[in-house]
């Protein structure tokens, strides 16, 4: 017996929530992940194993809508050291251009290789004889080689959702060859960018030694491994559904309005992470208004920081400086009623993000590094009128497929601040113009082209056993 298709992950598609009586149950929590691999798990009798938040004692498989999951607990120390500490203290900066400093720490490293081990035992009982596992993301990067090696019948693939750094960068970390080693357990790895294979594909050739022609990589074994792009993306026909129903459309109304009617209304939602270039954006936006070249009277930016990882310290001092900076912003540029910055450092469901992306003239999006970023591809998706202008930072993946936004290199004070001129001030044909293109990348590359072309891939890879088992 066992399941034809295992999806392994951090996260579960659901979190363990605890109500105000102390009473726990399962909440889906609302990641456009699920969406996309939800129908790949039904038409394979699919089980998905991940961590449900927290810590907890062990849990037993459960059936969620029809969807078959397995959580895997962790304990205090790993939540500290796999977690927060390797994934989120040294992987997540390293990979995402050393915007913040990579801590390298052994321990963390040792519990990293307990937590993959666990997950690759877990899937290893699960899978059914020749069955395919999905593996995804940095925090399982190990994962493929150690389920290979417990189960060589397995079609494995890996996805890594965040950049992948040049060699320059990678080369910095410790465990560089474990970590490269671990990932060619895959038969396909796929990355968000071209530029992210070919980085991976360099530091295997150097590296590890193994022979390598464009996108494949030539393992002693004799076994093949690809390594490709395949843009990640959001469920856009959904999105467009959402944004036109009434509800969403009066709830857009009736923000516009508890914002005082302003001229226009700039928008920035992003989890709170120093990766996302929040405090930049910010900024450009205060001194546009001490320039005098807007007013609060003209504009008001909403800024949504969504609660991520709040016992990392980076993410701490963080929010400490977002804080600051709009308290001294609305100190000294706003007036009564009328506030240049409304935060609001919480989450919300898909149906106010729809309103809000259908309320805002100016959607703001200027990380430093990003892997995709999904929040500007739902903004096009929701702006079903064809106006609304999309202010991006090259350096997100999403700049690769919308080339109509406003690019910005968020390093650059004075072109953000030009950028989200021009972008306020656009006449609605040159709005309309930009718009109309994105909007047809985006139908045309929608999520579920992401997982059936991945998937395909997946399946039509030569699957050579190792010669060694
Ligand atoms: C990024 C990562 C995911 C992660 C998500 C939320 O999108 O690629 O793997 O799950 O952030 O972060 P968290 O640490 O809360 O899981």
């Amino acid at each position: 017996m066992g399941h034809d298709l295992v999806i392994v992950a951090n996260r579960l598609p659901v979190d363990r929530v605890t109500d105000a009586r102390g009473k726990a149950a399962w909440r889906r929590s609302p990641g456009g992940l699920v969406s996309a691999i939800e129908p790949v798990m039904r038409a394979h009798d699919g089980v998905w194993i991940g961590w449900p938040g927290g810590t907890g004692q062990r849990l037993k498989p459960l059936k969620i809508d029809g969807l078959d999951l397995v959580p895997l607990s962790m304990t205090a120390d790993e939540i500290e050291e796999h977690y927060e500490g390797f994934s989120n203290g040294t992987l997540w900066p390293l990979y995402h251009d050393v915007v913040a400093k990579p801590e390298f720490h052994r321990e963390w490293w040792d519990t990293y290789v307990k937590v993959n081990r666990r997950f690759a035992e877990s899937a290893a009982e699960l899978a059914a004889p020749n069955a395919t596992v999905w593996v995804h993301d940095y925090q399982l990067q190990l994962v493929p080689q150690m389920l290979r090696e417990l189960r060589p019948d397995l079609r494995i693939g890996f996805y890594l959702h965040i950049p992948f750094p040049p060699a320059e960068l990678f080369q910095q970390l410790p465990w560089r060859r474990q970590i490269l080693e671990g990932l060619l357990g895959a038969d396909l790895i796929g990355f968000q960018l071209p530029g992210a294979a070919q980085n991976f594909i360099r530091l295997v050739r150097q590296r590890v030694g193994h022979k390598t022609h464009r996108d494949l990589v030539y393992l002693p074994d004799g076994r093949t491994v690809r390594a490709a792009a395949f843009p990640i993306s959001i469920d856009a026909a959904g999105f467009e559904e959402l944004a036109n129903s009434p509800a969403v459309r009066d709830r857009a109304d009736a923000i516009r309005e508890a914002l005082g009617n302003p001229k226009k209304i700039f928008l920035g939602i992003d989890r709170l992470d120093y990766t996302k270039g929040i405090y930049a954006r910010l900024r450009a936006f205060g001194e546009l208004i001490s320039d005098g070249a807007l007013t609060v009277d003209d504009a008001v930016f909403v800024q949504v920081a969504v609660p991520s990882r709040e016992r990392v310290e980076h993410y701490r001092n963080l929010r400490d400086d977002i804080e600051r900076l709009v308290g001294r912003l609305n100190g000294d540029l706003g007036r009564i009623g009328r506030p240049a910055i409304s935060y609001l450092h919480t989450s919300y469901p898909r149906e106010e993000m729809a309103a809000l992306y259908r309320a805002a003239d100016v959607m703001v999006v200027t990380p430093y590094r990003d892997g995709m970023n999904l929040v500007a591809k739902e903004y096009v998706a929701c702006r079903t009128d064809e106006d609304g202008a999309l202010v991006l930072s090259e350096f997100a993946g999403a700049a690769d497929e919308l080339r109509q936004a406003w690019l910005v290199n968020p390093y650059d004070m004075n072109g953000m601040k030009a950028a989200l001129l021009e972008a306020y001030g656009a006449e609605p044909k040159e709005l309309t113009r930009r718009m109309r293109a994105m909007r047809r990348q985006i139908a045309q590359h929608d999520v579920k082209a992401w997982a059936d072309s991945f998937m395909t891939e997946l399946t039509d890879v030569e699957h050579s056993h190792s010669k060694t088992v």
